[in-house]
């Protein structure tokens, strides 16, 4: 029986029109170098990254694509609008096999949330918009209480995905007494109405505001995801635009990271299953995973995306043939350097190290050969355990992910080359 593969298109932060207008690798040190010329020494980022998705999605087959949020920046609406329809363009019902938007999952960032919609005390309202343009797209729209979920179903297999909107408290104001917070409304509201210009009127409000984004997801959101999680056996990829544990680089900022990233992580755990977590926002790609030695059941993959201009990630996910339970998770890294994106070596995470320790008696009889002779070749597998070569095919790649034997795969599998993992 062929194994199942299911497989995720991870794009970061994109930051549009930014990204658009182009961030050409090129070192300029004098302003006054024609600017004609500038255009012929470096390419531009973004388009060459979404050459390569293109290339990604139309010679593999991509299940679903998750952007990370902050498809702006600022809150800019028109922007928002914009950048949806690119990525439309450029990525949707395309590939080996076409990509529909109810496959496509878009998350929002903090610089998604329009500041002057931020003002308003119902906290939905500031997602209203984009939901409206998600809705308009045929994406699932984002709600703050409860998360839009994907289904893929391969033969046995099955894995859901679901979006998770981290950006409840950004743009929110601070509380201050009632006279202090007038007072500061009206200054501010003087200085907007005085700016010469839309930057400067943006220095202004972000001077207000950007300090006090609050990333957070609203508890009833937790408590949903948990249960939903709990109730099916299918596996669970949960996406949010921040991070589940603070930032490697140090950030001197109130409200930095998620405030209840805690609360929602101790949740997805107490799941007692291996979920993976996909987030942005940090312009970096970083991989933790989080276990608790109390609950071996249990782990948490956090996988992060780098800035869309800077690559991208295709996570595989495989199960195995027989069980339909996942095995491990491949993360493929694309990435942009001098012009070119090239795949870079990729991080490989066992996802069935402890559900999987009762192993079938094909597994153990080719367990205890390999563990025997050290060092076996794929034909003399096939000779002694008289297996079909696909048979053995899965078997070493169920021993592989669970770290008990290596492979060294060449073209036929009478080549391979089996060793033991220790
Ligand atoms: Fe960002």
């Amino acid at each position: 029986m062929p194994r199942t593969r299911v497989v995720i298109l991870q794009i970061g932060d994109v930051h549009f029109p930014e990204a658009s207008r182009g961030r050409s690798d090129v070192d300029l040190k004098d302003a006054s170098f024609p600017s004609a010329l500038i255009g012929h020494l470096g390419g531009n980022a973004l388009q060459a990254v979404t050459r390569s998705v293109q290339a990604v999605i139309s010679s593999n087959k991509c299940d679903a694509i998750v952007l990370m949020g902050d498809l702006t920046s600022r809150g800019d609406k028109q922007a928002f609008w914009r950048c949806l329809q690119f990525l439309e363009q450029a990525f949707l019902r395309k590939g080996v096999t076409p990509i529909l938007p109810d496959r496509m999952v878009v998350i929002p960032g903090n610089h998604d949330v329009n500041r002057e919609d931020a003002k308003s005390p119902n906290l939905e309202e500031k997602f209203d918009h984009i939901n409206a343009l998600l809705n308009k797209a045929g994406m699932p729209e984002i709600k703050i209480d409860r998360s839009p979920v994907i289904r893929i179903s391969k033969g046995a297999a099955a894995l859901r995905i679901f979006g998770t909107n981290t950006c409840v408290g950004c743009g929110t104001l601070r509380w201050f007494p009632d006279l202090v917070r007038e007072k500061l409304i009206t200054t501010y509201d003087a200085a907007i109405a005085e700016a010469m210009s839309d930057s400067d009127q943006r220095k202004i409000l972000d001077d207000l505001y950007e300090t006090l984004d609050t990333p957070m997801v609203v508890d009833a959101l937790i408590a949903s995801l948990h249960d939903q999680i709990k109730s099916t056996n299918d596996f669970t990829i949960v996406s949010g635009h921040h991070n589940l544990v603070p930032q490697a680089t140090p950030r001197i900022a109130p409200y930095a990271e998620m405030i209840n990233c805690g609360r929602l992580r101790d949740a997805l755990l107490g799941t007692r299953r291996k979920v993976i977590y996909l987030h942005g926002h940090v312009h970096d790609d970083p991989i933790h995973v989080i276990t608790n030695p109390n609950n071996k059941s249990g782990a948490l993959i956090s996988i992060g995306a780098p800035l869309m201009t800077d690559g991208f990630n295709l996570i595989e996910i495989e199960f195995a043939a027989s069980t339909s339970s996942a095995l491990g998770c491949r993360v493929r890294k694309y990435r942009l350097k001098n012009g070119v994106v090239a795949e870079q070596p990729s991080t490989e995470i066992p996802l069935a190290l402890d559900e999987q320790t009762t192993l079938s008696e094909d597994h153990r009889k080719m367990l205890e050969f390999i563990n025997e002779k050290r060092m076996a070749y794929g034909w003399e597998v096939l000779e002694k355990l008289k297996f079909a070569q696909d048979r053995m095919e899965e078997i070493a790649d169920d021993l592989t992910w669970q770290n008990k034997i290596s492979v060294e795969r060449y073209s036929g599998v009478p080549q391979w080359v089996f060793k033991r993992a220790y």
